[in-house]
């Protein structure tokens, strides 16, 4: 038998007034995934998974978490998911243990305290008040909260914004180990790295709508599209570089190939530089980023 999806949506609508905020989200999200919403700001990241937390009303369109309506789930479905805000109110007049083990005796199912003391790595401040915390270290406290009641699907919306790059790290690590246990994670992100190294599949959402889908490395055309092979000739004499090679030159020298074929090409350029005893500086073969392949699908959609 087939296991129903964790997360879905279909053709979900949300309007503020008359800013359309979502705009016909189809979302499928398997048990034990991790997701990761990728678009600007104002792009409906935050609307979309409110949504599905059962934070806000939709306007349209029908969602299912875990077999429930958000909506109408109540107690039972707010017991299996956890959720970490954007914008998170906790009492910051208690310490960090006080503030989890509060927000643990709300849930029958519930995970160690101390574990995640440590798993956010916030042992030296465990008996500190959340108000003398810094911006990054409440963030964890954050997470720590959104997993203290085991939660079988883990809602994140901007988990790290604000994060060092080794409190990133860890987050990432956090998330890894929450996606070991078979968990379903959530996440809305807009740094590209976070998307390429936690996501099995992303979405890149824009003006409410789902532009583009896929893994990390297919999103967007990513596992089709051209390289990029770049390099400079040193060379003292004049030299006609391979016809079958179409080339561009910068204006500093830099020398570039666009292709769909760079074992071929690299191979005739490189064959080509030792027969006439070249050298290829600062040779290069890239593919487009998940940055690269983002930007051009965002700037498409703002009409660039
Ligand atoms: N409570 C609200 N009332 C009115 N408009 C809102 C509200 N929340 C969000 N919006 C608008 O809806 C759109 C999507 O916002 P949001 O979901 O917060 O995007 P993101 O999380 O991707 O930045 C934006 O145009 C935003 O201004
Ligand atoms: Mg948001």
């Amino acid at each position: 038998m087939r296991v129903p999806p964790a997360i879905e949506a279909r053709r979900l609508h949300k309007w503020y007034g008359d800013v359309h905020a979502v705009d016909a989200v189809n979302l499928t999200i398997d048990e034990g995934e991790v997701f990761c919403l990728l678009g600007p700001n104002g792009a409906g990241k935050s609307t979309t998974v409110e949504i599905l937390e059962g934070h806000r009303p939709r306007s349209s369109g029908e969602v299912s978490v875990l077999g429930y309506d958000p909506q109408t789930g109540g107690r039972p479905f707010r017991e299996r998911i956890g959720i970490v805000l954007q914008q998170q109110a906790v009492e910051d007049v208690l310490t960090v243990r006080e503030a989890l083990e509060l927000y643990a005796s709300m849930f029958p199912k519930q995970r160690s305290v101390d574990e995640l003391i440590d798993v956010v790595g916030l042992r030296p401040k465990a008996k500190r008040r959340i108000r003398t915390l810094s911006g990054g270290q409440r963030r964890r406290l954050e997470l720590a909260l959104g997993m203290v009641g085991d939660p079988d699907v883990l809602f994140l919306d901007e988990p790290t914004t604000g994060f060092d790059p080794s409190a990133r790290r860890q987050a990432w690590t956090v998330v890894e180990g929450l996606s070991s246990l078979g968990k379903t994670v959530l996440l809305t992100t807009h740094y590209m790295d976070e998307a390429q190294n936690l996501a099995d599949r992303v979405a890149v959402i824009s003006a409410g709508n789902i532009i583009a889908e896929g893994t990390p490395a297919t999103v967007g055309g990513r596992g089709s599209a051209a390289s990029r092979i770049s390099f400079r000739v040193s060379a003292n004499r004049p030299f006609d570089l391979p016809d079958d090679l179409s080339v561009d030159r910068t204006e500093d020298g830099e020398l570039t190939v666009t292709t769909t074929d760079p074992t071929r090409d690299l191979y005739r350029l490189t064959g080509w530089a030792l027969d006439a005893g070249f050298n290829l500086d600062r040779l290069e073969v890239r593919q487009p980023s998940l940055e690269d392949v983002y930007l051009e699908l965002i700037g498409e959609e703002a009409g660039e």
